[in-house]
């Protein structure tokens, strides 16, 4: 069968988490999605708490993955060992919550998803994510594997895209908060792209208010960010994939703007 995995970029403050909730739905019926992940790791700006990852659930994500604003909001911690259906990037250095990598039911198959974070312009303490993709492939405990890499640089993620091909059934990336036109099938049957982008306030500097934002470029004293208000978009991208030959046949943006 083809089945269609719709990847849902960074979910941005209440904006975000309120256009997902309504939008969600709709989408996941207008593109024939069969599994839905969503990147949760700025619904309270920086961070999650659990409350709010139970809103993404109920919106309709399957999987909710993170990134390096895990644990801004600490009290996820133990809400990461219990709920199997959220993750944090796998390739953390540290004895820290919750797990990297989960394996779920979906049409009668297993599928992997593994949260990866990259350590260029990012955070350099990290374990290699690119050894991180070896060790969670090698142990083949699923039948596709779905890979978000939460990274700074577009050249690690394009990496990553490579390091996987053949491997995994999709790898996209999130972090950037800024959709890439780059949705392709890579030569051996892996969908990818730099970036999903986000789903929050459209008038924003990546989600949060513009006078913040330009506030720091311009010299002035360090606020605490807010999150911009108005009309918010939802950005994503649907890959399907082909599920006896457990490639990608193809990728496309399924962004919505309000
Ligand atoms: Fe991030
Ligand atoms: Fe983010």
């Amino acid at each position: 069968m083809l089945l269609n995995v719709l990847a849902v970029g960074d979910v941005v403050g209440e904006g975000g988490q309120d256009i997902l909730s309504r939008r969600l739905p709709g989408l996941r019926e207008e593109t024939g999605t069969h599994f839905c992940v969503v990147n949760g790791e700025n619904a309270s700006g920086v961070g999650i708490t659990p409350a709010q990852a139970r809103r993404i659930l109920e919106a309709g994500a399957d999987v909710i993955t993170l990134g390096n604003h895990t644990w801004n909001r600490i009290q996820i911690g133990a809400y990461l060992d219990k709920e199997e259906r959220i993750l944090r990037p796998a390739n953390y250095a540290g004895r820290v919550p919750g797990r990297g990598m989960g394996v779920y039911q979906c049409h009668g198959l297993r599928v992997g998803v593994l949260n990866l974070m990259g350590r260029v312009d990012l955070n350099p303490n990290l374990d290699s994510p690119f050894k991180a993709a070896n060790f969670h492939v090698n142990r083949r405990e699923y039948d596709l594997l779905l890979v978000d890499f939460h990274a700074e640089a577009t050249s690690e993620k394009g990496a990553m895209g490579w390091h996987l091909d053949g491997r995994a059934a999709a790898v996209w990336g999130t972090h950037t908060h800024v959709p890439t036109a780059d949705c392709r099938v890579l030569p051996k049957g892996t969908g990818f792209v730099s970036d999903l982008g986000m789903t929050g306030p459209v008038n924003s500097v990546l989600g949060i208010k513009v006078e913040n934002s330009l506030n720091l470029f311009l010299g002035g004293l360090p606020r605490r960010y807010e999150e911009a208000e108005g009309n918010c978009k939802l950005n994503a991208c649907l890959f399907t994939i082909d599920t006896e030959k457990k490639t990608c046949t193809a990728v496309r943006r399924a962004d919505i703007e309000e």
